[in-house]
């Protein structure tokens, strides 16, 4: 089977998110199970200079004199090992900042005409725009990621009169972010009259990117089973909630893997010591090391860290209240994270508050990233919601035992603590209900005297470390997916 999968982000590329690990790994996670994988990208000035690389110039496959009203052509390059695509647009990705938004932070106006051009391409690609020795080199099936890659499935679905539409499958990462435009756009998205419904683009009175997707995606999926379940609420729905429901057994969850190769504590190349489940007590190597990077105390409690990008998704603005609570049990925290400027700011002065106790690096740091996880001992994943949460399966791997609300796929990847899972052996990390303080803290109360018994602790990190994250079964069950699909 040939898929298209389109994305805004992979890893080594580009990445703000899981979803460049995600959609980075995907094509090798298929590959076992007879899928042939090509990855499209937006020609972001980084993108573009990866695939010049060496050789120099990379190979243009296809051009367009009008692509929603705007030359573009296709490139050809290499994610890894596998067959990349770049659509290279100038007046829409040759831009400085980040892949949606200004140096200032503000997103981009034109958001919509940027990534419905990239799912118009998407789908001109799969319905064999490029040519080789003649022949049309179509594709199967199209993935979509996300609403920057939703707007593939609507072009599928829209597709000329008479023809069959190739089916695709819609995943949704995170139901946040779904771009969303005015009604006036409708007319240059070259769409049938008929596709501005309410099981089309429309949405409240506009248009609606990662809407139009899951309206018209042969299959949606999410990247665990709760949130899968959690989105027909109107609580994480985010007003999207309806069309789930509507859609019916046509929605699944599908668990994330990590991907091994880059995130293994016995190969690591970023720690001071590598270690694996049996020789745990080389992880004390690594937390003296992490400890004089970040300048902190050593102590008896436990060194929580936290990775992530700094919003209201992730807790922060709850983890900074719960902060004198964590330091009055012992406690100490290494924070790496970047976005919102003012919990940037108010991270900043709670760790000049508690000096030794509180450190706090801003910025976007990949290998220490990994010296945290093979160096901390928990690491603190407080989300209001967490489509799956990737932070939470790194700490699982190294031993750095997870600390989570129990939401999405935190609480499908990590078993709580609690007596009943600590008699049968099978605890792996803690979870608390609800992100409010009270909750929060009492988690991290349960941690310190869990981390207090030596013994049983170190049986949490062993069952953890015991688990199997990889793809092994997500690619199998992505496989599955496609092939049902397929006639
Ligand atoms: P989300 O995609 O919602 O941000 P995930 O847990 O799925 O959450 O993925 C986040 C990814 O980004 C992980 O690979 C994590 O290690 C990485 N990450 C987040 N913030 C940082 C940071 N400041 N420095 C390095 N890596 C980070
Ligand atoms: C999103 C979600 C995160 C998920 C990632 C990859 O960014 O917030 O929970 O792990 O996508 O699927």
């Amino acid at each position: 089977i040939r898929v298209l999968s389109v994305t805004s982000e992979a890893v080594p590329l580009v990445k703000t998110g899981g979803l460049a690990d995600v959609a980075g790994a995907l094509p090798a996670a298929v590959a076992p199970h007879g899928v042939a994988m090509t990855t499209l990208l937006p020609g972001y000035p980084a993108v573009l200079a990866a695939i010049a690389g060496s050789r120099g110039k990379p190979r243009a496959v296809h051009t367009w004199d009008a692509l929603l009203g705007t030359p573009a052509r296709l490139l050809a390059g290499k994610l890894g090992d596998h067959p990349l695509l770049v659509l290279d647009v100038p007046a829409l990705f040759a831009r400085d900042g980040s892949p949606y938004g200004d140096l200032a932070g503000n997103d981009w106006a034109d958001n919509w005409h940027r990534f419905a051009a990239l799912g118009r391409a998407a789908a001109d690609i799969a319905g064999g725009c490029v040519r080789s020795g003649g022949k049309p080199q179509g594709f199967d099936l199209v993935h979509a990621h996300d609403w920057q890659a939703a707007m593939a499935c609507a072009y599928l679905h829209y597709a000329p009169f008479g023809e069959a539409p190739l089916p695709s499958v819609m995943t949704i990462h995170n139901m946040a972010f779904q771009g969303r435009a005015g009604g006036e756009v409708f007319a240059r998205l070259e769409l049938p009259s008929q596709a501005w419904s309410l099981d089309g683009v429309e949405y409240h009175g506009g248009v609606g990117l990662l809407k139009a997707g899951i309206a018209t995606a042969s299959r949606v999926t999410t990247v665990s089973p709760t949130y899968a379940r959690e989105i027909r609420s109107a609580r994480f729905g985010m007003g999207l909630e309806g069309l789930i429901a509507a859609r019916g057994n046509a929605v699944s969850g599908i668990l994330n893997g990590i991907d091994t190769a880059l995130w293994d504590p016995s190969r690591d190349p970023a720690l001071a010591a590598r270690f694996t489940r049996r020789t745990l007590e080389k992880r004390s190597l690594n937390k003296r090391a992490l400890e004089a990077e970040f300048g902190l105390d050593s102590g008896d409690g436990p060194l929580f860290v936290v990775i992530t990008r700094l919003t209201w998704q992730k807790g922060m603005d709850v983890l900074l209240e719960v902060l004198d609570h964590l330091v009055g049990i012992g406690g100490r925290l290494a924070l790496l994270g970047s976005g919102d400027a003012q919990i940037e700011r108010e991270l900043l002065r709670a760790a000049a508050r508690h000096p030794g106790k509180v450190a706090v690096r801003l910025g976007y740091d990949e290998g220490l990233s990994h010296r945290m996880q093979g160096g901390g001992d928990a690491i603190l994943v407080p989300s209001r919601f967490e489509p799956c949460g990737l932070t939470q399966l790194y700490g699982l791997t190294y031993g750095c035992v997870p600390v989570v609300a129990r939401t999405g796929g935190l609480a499908d990847t990590v078993i709580d603590a609690n007596p009943a899972a600590l008699a049968a052996g099978v605890a792996t990390g803690i979870q608390f209900d609800g992100v409010d303080y009270d909750s929060f803290a009492a988690g991290l109360s349960r941690t310190v005297e869990l981390f207090a018994q030596a013994p049983v602790w170190r049986a949490i990190q062993r069952n953890a470390m015991a688990g199997d994250f990889s793809w092994t079964a997500s690619g199998k069950a992505y496989a599955e997916l496609y092939r049902s699909l397929v006639p």
